[in-house]
Formats: C-alpha cells, structure tokens, sequence
C-alpha cells in the first residue's frame, strides 16, 4: 500500500520552483487589480441579498469570479480594508481561462503525479486561489472535497499547492491521517428552487482530536485524497498564506447533475 492509500494525504516539498510560485502570485494580485467590485459588495455584504451571492458561486464554474471574506465588511458594508486584502478566493476555471494558471495546472510532472495516484484519464474540475488574507482569512471547517465534488467511484484528488509558507500561525491546512477510512460522511447537493443543501450519506463522524498541522515551506505540494477530512484556522496573524488549488477526477466515473459544479455544453472539462 502507498503512503497516499494509507494517510489520505502526500506532502511533496519543493515540487514546483519559489519563481513559479511567485509568477502565479503575481498573475492572482493582477486578476484582483482589474477587478472592479462595485456592486458585488453590497451582494455580499447584506444578508437579504444572500440570494444572489448563491447564484453568483453556483455560476462560477466556467468562470474567474472573486469571493470576499466574511469578515471583510464594516458594518455600513464598506470593506475594512482594501479590495486586494479583502478577498478570500477567486474561483473556479482559472486553470481554463487564465494561460498561467492553465501551463501551472498542466505540467509534466502534475501529470505524472496523477497517473502515479492512481487517477485514470484525468480531468481537471476546479481551481481555486486561496489568500488566506492577514488578521482577517476565515476558518474552513473540517471537510471532504468529495462531499462538494461527488463522484461514483470516488476519484477526487486535491492538489494543495503553497505559494507561500503555510504556518499554524498564518492558517496551513490540517489533516486527519488516515481519516478518508471514514467513507463519505455528506453530500453538497443542488435542491431545485432551493439552491444547495447538505445531505447525510454515512453514519461516522470525523475525530477531530486527530487533526494534526501540516506546516509546510513555499513551493510545497500536498496530496489530498477526496474522502480525506482537513481543515484550516483563521488567519489571525499579519502574514498572507497565498495558496493554489486544482481538483481532478478520473474520466470515466460518473459526476451526478446535482453536484454544484456544472460546465456547460460549450466548456466542458479538460485533462493535461
Ligand atoms: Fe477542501
């Protein structure tokens, strides 16, 4: 049995160079500098306008679309900071759209990476950019990737890339070692009228007392299997913890129409 069968996860240090990790940085502060939010502040800052912050997510899968932090607004709705700290991610085809992120999403050695973890024809799903931004990047609960990306079998593979070093004290990922053992716990599923809503599919619980930190250096690739609980804290401290991530899965397994993530037609996912 592999390492990656056995804890759910692999940590792979210096898997892609400090200057790749610095050109993607560069390219994501670009992205977020000719974006204009006016408009979409008031849509997340107000609660009554939760509504359409829901269709604006459940319609970025073909797109690149930027996400505040909750904790980004003051309470008249104006942001506390400026717009290039304020955003938590942008999302979630910037590895189709975006000709870096693309070549960063498709190299050689991911590839490989992927064939050796097992992934049999592999498309690329989602991407997201994460910047864990200072004193005010939110906490991510404790999660299965699978549970938002569902696919029979379950194929999903997560790759956590560190564009910068990830700390306990700037919010690095924590993991259950073996925990993906526990089976799916949950669904994300689409709910017609609706939107989305959480549906229970197994009878474990995560041990969260297993929780272990993941510390890693800039440049750091970790593994993620689908079914592998992890989490990350609040970033309290004055450090970014800029991060890239790119889910895969296998091409012949089946990927229900009621997941969130829906390309349509005319964009459908690619593999390297
Ligand atoms: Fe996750």
């Amino acid at each position: 049995m592999s390492a990656f069968e056995r804890d759910g996860f692999l940590v792979l240090p210096q898997f892609v160079s400090a200057a790749a990790c610095d050109q993607l940085r560069e390219r994501a502060l670009k992205l977020v500098s000719e974006f204009d939010p006016q408009g979409l502040v008031s849509v997340f800052s107000t609660r009554e306008q939760s509504r359409l912050a829901d269709d604006y997510f459940l319609g970025s899968a073909d797109k690149i679309r930027f996400f505040f932090e909750v904790d980004a607004f003051l309470p008249d709705g104006k942001l506390k900071q400026s717009k290039e700290e304020s955003i938590n991610k942008i999302g979630h085809a910037l590895h189709d759209l975006d000709p870096l992120f693309s070549s960063f999403s498709r190299t050689s050695e991911l590839q490989k990476l992927v064939a050796e973890l097992g992934v049999r024809d592999p498309l690329l799903l989602q991407s997201m950019y994460i910047f864990k931004q200072p004193r005010i990047g939110g906490e991510v609960n404790c999660h299965q990737d699978s549970t938002f990306l569902f696919t029979e079998p379950i194929d999903i593979v997560g790759f956590w890339f560190a564009l910068e070093d990830a700390t306990i004290e700037n919010g690095c990922l924590w993991v259950i070692p073996g925990g993906h053992e526990v089976g799916l716990l949950s669904r994300w599923v689409r709910v017609a009228e609706e939107g989305m809503q959480f549906q229970r599919v197994g009878s474990g619980s995560f041990n969260e007392e297993k929780l272990v930190p993941l510390e890693v250096p800039k440049g750091t690739l970790i593994a993620l299997h689908g079914l592998l609980p992890h989490r990350s804290l609040a970033n309290r401290s004055p450090k970014s913890r800029h991060a890239y991530t790119l889910h895969v899965k296998g091409g012949q397994s089946l990927y229900p129409s009621d997941n969130w993530l829906q390309r349509p037609p005319e964009m459908p996912l690619r593999g390297f």
